[in-house]
């Protein structure tokens, strides 16, 4: 009986410190983009951002462990120490939602809920903006691309972003507005805004159902997954669960982890959503994945390699 105990909570222990611990991405291809500066700018500064969503709160639904990881060590009055300056990131963080989330007529007090959401989540005023117009918060419409890509382009001009953040093809609830957001990119990737400029964009993918609500069973998953993914021996003979684990690696270019202390703070972000705090909300934040790993894959154009 004592053995018993002695084990569990040894696996306990082992489990809470996977929690607790955030991954971010040093060596993925993400990071690399942001510190090559992408050969962008003549003189090296901060990569620049842009995180492109469509109703306020998919900020912290579904894209806090990335923001978490890019705006921490952001240098802030609190934090202006020699450590806290070392440990600041090549990185600043912008956000442009396309819409303000009118559906049900809330737009003027859910853009103010999407202020306060990005204050706990780092990114600073006058890096963040909401479109009244022409983009409707509406489940049946898609927007159209060409449009989007006009929007985002006079922001990634006037602030020389260098990375662009967003949906992928499912749009994670396969909500139309957050499929548009994808297409939009794609279109803008395609006019490139500048000649001199290697704008880049990323979009998280969108996991199968189960994985979607394993709650915090997820980060356990996508840290062993990880650690699969970057084994050394990439021939040991593989058991069909393992060859399962890893079949997706190359489809990840980064991933983003959040430990305790990161989850906690989404949740705090969260409750700047009052109006949207439903009883399936609280649901959702409890069981989803998002909450807790972000997996990002590049968006290329089908021509890319033979431009470079
Ligand atoms: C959403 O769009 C459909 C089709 O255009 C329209 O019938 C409906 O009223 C719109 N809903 C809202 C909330 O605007
Ligand atoms: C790998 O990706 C495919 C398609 O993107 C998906 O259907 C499959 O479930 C993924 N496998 C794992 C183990 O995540
Ligand atoms: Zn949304």
């Amino acid at each position: 009986m004592a053995n018993y105990l002695w084990i569990s909570g040894l696996i306990v222990s082992i489990i809470l410190l996977l929690l607790s611990t955030p991954h971010d991405p040093n060596d993925s291809k993400l990071l690399v983009a942001f510190n090559e500066n992408g050969g962008a700018y003549a003189s090296p500064r901060r990569q620049r951002v842009l995180l492109l969503t469509a109703h306020p709160d998919d900020e912290c639904m579904f894209f806090a462990p990335t923001l978490l990881a890019l705006t921490r060590g952001r240098e802030t009055e609190k934090t202006k120490t020699v450590s806290a300056f070392k440990s600041e990131r090549r990185s600043d963080v912008y956000s442009l939602c396309l819409s303000s989330g009118d559906a049900d007529g809330l737009g003027e007090l859910r853009k103010l809920e999407l202020e306060r959401s990005l204050d706990v989540l780092g990114v600073p005023q006058g890096r963040r903006w909401v479109l009244d117009e022409p983009f409707k918060d509406n489940i049946t419409i898609f927007w159209d691309a060409k449009v989007i890509a006009d929007h985002v382009r006079s922001y990634v001009l006037e602030h020389e972003i260098d990375i662009i953040l967003t949906f992928d093809a499912h749009g994670i609830s396969s909500h139309p507005n957050h499929i548009s957001l994808e297409r939009g990119t794609r279109a803008l990737l395609w006019n490139a805004p500048r000649k001199d400029q290697t704008l880049r964009a990323f979009s998280l993918r969108t996991t199968s159902l189960l994985p979607k609500y394993a709650g915090f069973a997820a980060p356990l998953r996508a840290k062993l997954e990880l650690a699969l993914c970057s084994s050394p021996f990439p021939n040991i003979p593989l058991t069909p669960i393992v060859k399962n684990f890893v079949a997706n690696c190359s489809k990840k270019d980064a991933v983003f982890i959040s430990g305790f202390a990161e989850y906690v703070t989404a949740l705090h972000a969260m409750l700047a959503h009052q109006s949207q705090l439903v009883w399936f909300r609280w649901l959702y934040v409890t069981a989803s994945r998002y909450m807790w790993v972000n997996e990002w894959e590049e968006i290329k154009m089908e021509s890319e390699g033979t431009s470079n």
